[in-house]
């Protein structure tokens, strides 16, 4: 039976931009119960510019008070070497570097062309390399940006080869604003896959005009198994504006489940999970998630 791996990005996407500031606790709390729920992969936070994300100032205290299972990879977002040092200190179990397809997206979000961001992440990559800490790449705006508008699938294609050529060990492919629909994703992700191996892309789908679960049956459907979401739908990027949660987790496992491919998790703790987060961001229960 085939079988998916859900990359859980709750606690970095879901929360950091959320404004009202969350308890250090609750934080913790609730990536100990994405834990329980059986994730391998959970991304906890972020080593960027506490002024530009604050909700994400505490990462290096929330990697330090999480009960850590021996077969989860803790996951935090490194931008530079500073980020990248900060991460080591937190004891990261893995980083994640992260380009953007477009220029505009590229200079607001982390205040650098495209180029300019490569150079940032050649020492991170290296002293990965030194540290034995495996390194995942993002292209952010794959089909559309906030600030250029629609984006050529050859420049999405360009930008994640050469993050897997510096040697990210699998490359997410974001739908940053969930503008893309299942006809573009497909056409992105078949010309990313000239470059990058398929088994190598993940799918990051914001869920902004409800096409994300429609977004992972054709990327299902060209053989990608690997895609990020965050519990209860939550999520979002302060510079990518208008731009809603990621595909909510819960959604996406019940959808796949009925399109006949295996999961080994807790169906009830993520679902457990999930209320914990949406009220820790004082969203109703159930509200922007779609269960089918
Ligand atoms: P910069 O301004 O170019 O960096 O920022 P700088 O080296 O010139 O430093 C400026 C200030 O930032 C200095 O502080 C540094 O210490 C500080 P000051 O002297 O002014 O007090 N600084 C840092 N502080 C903590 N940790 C660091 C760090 N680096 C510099 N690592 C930088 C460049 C990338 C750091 C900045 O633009 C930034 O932090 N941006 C935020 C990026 C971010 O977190 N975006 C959201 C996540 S990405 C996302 O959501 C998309 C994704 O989900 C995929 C998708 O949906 O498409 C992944
Ligand atoms: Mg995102």
């Amino acid at each position: 039976m085939d079988t998916f791996e859900i990359f859980e990005v709750g606690p970095r996407d879901g929360l950091q931009n959320e404004t009202t500031s969350i308890a250090l606790a609750d934080k913790v709390r609730f990536i100990d119960y994405l834990s329980a729920a059986g994730f391998r992969r959970i991304e906890c936070g972020s080593f960027v510019n506490p002024t530009l994300v604050p909700q994400m100032a505490d990462s290096a205290a929330v990697f330090a008070a999480i009960s850590r299972r021996p077969a989860i990879s803790y996951a935090a977002l490194t931008p530079n070497m500073q980020g990248f040092k900060a991460a080591v200190a937190a004891r990261v179990d893995e980083v994640a570097i992260f380009a953007s397809a477009s220029e505009g997206f590229s200079q607001k979000n982390i205040n650098a062309t495209i180029e300019e961001s490569f150079e940032r992440f050649k020492p991170v990559i290296e002293a990965a390399k030194r540290y034995g800490i495996v390194v995942r790449g993002y292209v952010s705006c794959v089909t559309d940006c906030p600030y250029d508008g629609c984006i050529d699938p050859e420049q999405a294609a360009k930008v994640a080869a050469r993050l897997y050529s510096m040697g990210c060990y699998e490359i997410s492919l974001g739908d940053t604003i969930g503008k893309g629909t299942p006809e573009r994703i497909s056409r992105m992700i078949a010309t990313v896959a000239k470059q990058v191996p398929i088994e190598k892309l993940a799918g990051h789908y914001h869920d902004t005009d409800g096409q994300a679960l429609a977004n992972i049956s054709a990327s299902v459907a060209l053989g990608m198994r690997v895609f990020d979401a965050s519990v209860g739908g939550l999520g979002g990027c302060p510079f990518a504006p208008g731009a809603k949660g990621n595909v909510a987790t819960e959604a996406a496992v019940r959808h796949l489940l009925a399109a006949g491919f295996e999961s080994d998790l807790d169906l009830e703790v993520l679902d457990q999970s999930a209320d914990f987060a949406r009220k820790l961001c004082g969203k109703p229960n159930g509200s922007p998630v779609s269960l089918e």
